[in-house]
């Protein structure tokens, strides 16, 4: 008899690269292929790769030279990369050279064509490098294997125009481009026939959604049709870049009852300075003026935020200026980087780079402040009764489910298992530093 197809996936960096996984699966599963957890057991081992910061390359050739042996007793297994890091210059000769056994290279723009060269590679054609260094037309109609039934990403728009001067992305992931109102809102309306409740919209920048699309449409009204899908729960969205953050798209979250009231905003730096030597195009002042809007309109909003210590000419009142943003904008969590440098990007050949001791001294202090701030708007939940979206078993703890509120605060409690997939109201009775305890009540 023959042995069932099984594939082996792994995926680093953002969500962008997520959902590229699950098109990766729903691609592989109508062949016949199951996905595995063992690479031991794999037909086909998958690594879908991220460069945005440190230690990328490192880890990836870690889990390629750990490969050899397998490839060597099984060659017949087939290898393949793929994701932004392939789609740096000269990294798919770099990875080829140094690992001649993998069978399948290939970037972010021609990803959806991950099908096509399995069967070359299965019928004797090995290596396929392939790298396409512009980015295709959107490629509508791939299947996507979600990683939960009950909520999901939806991609909206693909690349990015903003070129901030740290940032690989606008050059692993081409320009900006849109996918069109019908669309998107088509996936939705399928992914709520199959029982999900929740999507979380993505892009880059969300807040340029719809450039160059006609008829005319913009990020605000985007949303405001999502809101209208019946049976949909739950809408977010990730990234908002400031800069181009409308009162608009306040509006929408503030008026619309399905878009959670959970903004992440990433400020990168407190300093005007650093921010300009960035290239975000908008200030200290303008973004705080963005804060107090959002605040303003959508009571008990949830912030979140990413930031970058130790960028180019950082000084000590720059990083102060980051604190004390922390501690004005409060925000409920926050993604802290240290810089690093990204060949190709105009921040790397930057002079004044901070030393790593500095570096890492203000990152502490950050993450302490940060960590402070978050337990504090936690504690705001105790004794409160929330929404949660039942997203399945706790993992720590057998006799508990776990989900999110609208604010997207994780709460683990006792409750029915058959509320799984459903909105059920919590009492907190525990608010942790990173998470919430409750009991779910009628
Ligand atoms: N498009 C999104 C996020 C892109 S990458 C946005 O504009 O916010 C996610 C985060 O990685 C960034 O927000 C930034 O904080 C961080 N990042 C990107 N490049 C980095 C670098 N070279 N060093 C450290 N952090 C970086
Ligand atoms: Fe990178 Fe800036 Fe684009 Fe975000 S907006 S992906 S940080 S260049
Ligand atoms: Fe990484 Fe690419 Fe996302 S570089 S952060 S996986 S867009």
């Amino acid at each position: 008899m023959k042995k069932d197809l099984k594939y082996y996936i792994e995926t680093w960096g953002c969500q962008m690269n997520e959902e590229d996984s699950e098109k990766l699966s729903g691609g592989l599963k109508p062949l016949g292929y199951k996905r595995t957890t063992s690479k031991e057991d794999a037909d086909i081992i998958i690594f879908n790769t991220c460069c945005v910061r440190e230690n990328a390359e490192q880890k990836v050739e870690g889990n390629l030279g750990a490969l050899k042996k397998l490839k060597k007793e099984r060659p017949e297994v087939v290898i393949a990369i793929t994701g932004c890091m392939m789609q740096q210059e000269g990294m798919a000769e770099n990875i080829i050279s140094k690992f001649p056994f993998v069978d399948i290279i290939l970037g972010t723009h021609n990803a959806y064509k991950f099908t096509e060269y399995l069967a070359k590679a299965l019928g004797g054609e090995r290596p396929i490098v392939e790298i396409w260094d512009k980015e295709a037309d959107i490629i509508e109609g791939a299947v996507i294997d979600r990683a939960s039934t009950i909520k999901g990403f939806v991609t909206i728009m693909y690349g990015c125009n903003n070129f901030c001067t740290y940032c690989i992305v606008p050059h692993v992931r081409g320009r900006e481009r849109s996918r069109k109102p019908e669309e998107i809102v088509k996936e939705i309306q399928d992914m709520v026939a199959a029982g999900y409740k929740e999507v979380t919209l993505l892009g880059q920048n969300v807040n340029s959604y719809g450039k160059g699309l006609e008829p005319q449409i913009d990020f605000a009204k985007l949303l405001r049709k999502i809101n209208e899908i019946d049976g949909l729960e739950r809408v977010r969205f990730m990234t908002s870049h400031p800069k181009d953050l409308s009162d608009d798209v306040i509006k929408a979250v503030a008026e619309c009852d399905k878009l959670c009231e959970s903004i992440h905003l990433p400020v990168q730096s407190g300093s005007s300075r650093i921010l300009k030597k960035m290239n975000r195009h908008y200030d200290r002042e303008q973004y705080l003026e963005s804060i107090r809007k959002i605040k303003k309109a959508i009571p008990d909003v949830a912030l979140t935020t990413d930031i970058i210590v130790g960028f180019p000419g950082e000084t000590d009142e720059d990083f102060e200026d980051t604190l004390s943003l922390v501690k004005e904008v409060e925000y409920d969590s926050a993604f802290t980087f240290l810089y690093s440098k990204r060949k190709g990007t105009p921040a790397d050949l930057m002079l004044d780079q901070v030393s790593e001791s500095a570096k890492k001294e203000r990152f502490n202090k950050l993450v302490e402040a940060v960590n402070e701030i978050c337990a504090k708007k936690n504690k705001e939940y105790d004794g409160k009764v929330v929404e949660v979206l039942v997203e399945g078993e706790s993992k720590s703890d057998e006799t508990k489910l776990t989900g999110r509120t609208r604010t997207g605060k994780l709460v683990n409690f006792t409750g029915e298992k058959s509320s799984i997939g459903n909105l059920v109201n919590v009492k907190i009775t525990k608010a942790q530093s990173f998470s919430l305890i409750g009991e779910q009540v009628q």
